[in-house]
């Protein structure tokens, strides 16, 4: 299979990126402004009370891509919950362009590690999802095949997900997610299921994607070289109740190298924010 990266390539990257970034413009989809203001949060009441978000600052700016790494069980998933309008912070405010965040909106889309694809429905039919919730499926099931092609998958319209890789079932989980063409993606640890190797080379797909489609990114990982291969801007929270730790500013182009010294300068630096040793 010829993976987006290449095609891309072929096609002239470049060219398209600013095509598509005028076109999303002069259609107001470019990405979203994500603002969080002295967000926490707590399950519980009483002595069952746990706190899992503490005063929680952080703007996304259109367009951009930010991760986020912390210890297991901070508090990452719930903080991406409140951004997708699934649950109310119980302090703070969540805005996106400048309105509270209150509900989930197809304008943001939440894509999780485990694909999650009705088995009895073939590709196709999976991505057009939310295009048929909404009730549009008949009139642009050209951005179904849009989709698809986007995550190379536009020869296995017609498979069903049994047939499918793990990362080719989570690039339809994709696909699913861009025919939306949401102006937010909220990513949590979307490849943590993948063997290694596919992981790189699914990284290296989103980062096309993303610089293609224009959307505002939040990525949550574990996985530091990750982070700093994707993402514009790394946050790193404390243990429980997730507080912002340090923030390091990934200024390098892309494509980035996954060599880069000054990437291995900044695998330490978060690494020993999150309180390990970088020695090895
Ligand atoms: N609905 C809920 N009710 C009660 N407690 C919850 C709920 N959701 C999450 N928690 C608790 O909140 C804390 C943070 O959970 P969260 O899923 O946000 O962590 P995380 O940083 O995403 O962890 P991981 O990296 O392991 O995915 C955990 O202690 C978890 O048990
Ligand atoms: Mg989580």
């Amino acid at each position: 299979m010829v993976s987006v990266v290449e095609r891309w390539k072929a096609a002239g990257t470049d060219g398209r990126a600013q095509q598509a970034a005028a076109e999303d413009d002069a259609q107001g989809l470019a990405g979203a402004r994500i603002d969080i203001h002295g967000v926490s949060h707590w399950f519980g009441h009483g002595n069952e009370r746990l706190q899992v978000l503490d005063d929680v600052d952080l703007n996304v700016a259109p367009g951009e891509f930010v991760a986020l790494l912390g210890p297991s069980g901070c508090g990452k998933s719930t903080l991406l919950r409140l951004v997708a309008g699934l649950d109310q912070p119980a302090a703070g405010a969540i805005l996106q362009d400048g309105t509270p965040i209150t509900e989930p909106d197809p304008s943001r889309i939440v894509v999780f590690q485990d694909p999650t694809l009705y088995p009895w429905r073939r590709v196709w039919d999976n991505v057009a999802l939310g295009l048929q919730a909404q009730g549009i499926l008949a009139q642009q099931r050209h951005r179904v095949d849009d989709a698809l092609r986007r995550v190379g998958l536009e020869n296995f319209a017609r498979a069903f997900p049994h047939q499918l890789s793990g990362g080719m079932a989570q690039r339809v989980a994709l696909a699913r997610a861009l025919v939306n063409e949401p102006r937010l993606l909220v990513l949590d640890e979307p490849l943590g299921k993948l063997d290694s190797l596919t992981r790189l080379a699914m990284q290296s797909d989103l980062a096309e994607l993303w610089q293609r489609s224009r959307f505002s990114a939040l990525l949550v990982t574990h996985d530091v070289e990750e982070a700093l291969f994707l993402a514009q801007r790394v946050i790193v929270f404390s243990q429980r109740p997730a507080r912002i730790a340090a923030e390091l500013r990934v200024d390098l182009p892309y494509p980035r190298h996954r060599g880069d010294a000054r990437l291995t300068a900044l695998r330490h630096q978060a690494l020993s924010h999150l309180g390990l040793d970088a020695s090895w």
